[in-house]
């Protein structure tokens, strides 16, 4: 939706138009097709998607990343004024804020499986006590 948003918004502009709006560095480079970046130049790569395999350490990652994301539609919608572009921002940062309530409910259901000593909620599969008596086959959880 955003780069729908940036290709209407640079449909058909001059190239004095452009040099006025400040995104001559930006045509330089990319004309006017879509190049997803960051506000500050930065290039989307697959750096912005955070997984570590662990279901708490992503349920934060996630909440972090939808607040991330909410707060910079906050940013735009402080700065634009056109409907047609502000409408579907507040429609997107109306999803962030559902998606921020929906793993936060993620992460309650999962805490609320741990042991109350588990005071910071690190994830129980790991680091159990486990022994390997030499007279068996395999190792065992102690609990
Ligand atoms: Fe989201």
């Amino acid at each position: 939706m955003v780069s729908t948003i940036v290709h209407q918004l640079t449909r058909g502009l001059s190239v004095e138009e452009i040099e006025k709006s400040g995104l001559a560095p930006y045509y330089v480079d990319h004309t006017v097709g879509i190049w997803p970046q960051a506000a500050g130049g930065i290039p989307f790569n697959a750096c912005e998607f955070q997984s570590k395999g662990d279901a708490m350490t992503d349920l934060y990652e996630d909440m972090a990343a939808e607040q991330k994301a909410r707060s910079t539609y906050d940013n735009i919608l402080r700065m634009v004024k056109d409907p047609d572009v502000a409408d579907p921002i507040r429609f997107l940062r109306a999803r962030e804020i559902v998606h921020f309530q929906r793993f936060g409910e993620a992460l309650r259901i999962l805490q609320d499986e741990l042991d109350s000593k588990n005071f910071y909620a690190y994830n129980p599969s790991f680091d159990k006590p486990v022994s390997c008596p030499s007279s068996s086959n395999g190792c065992v959880e102690n609990n």
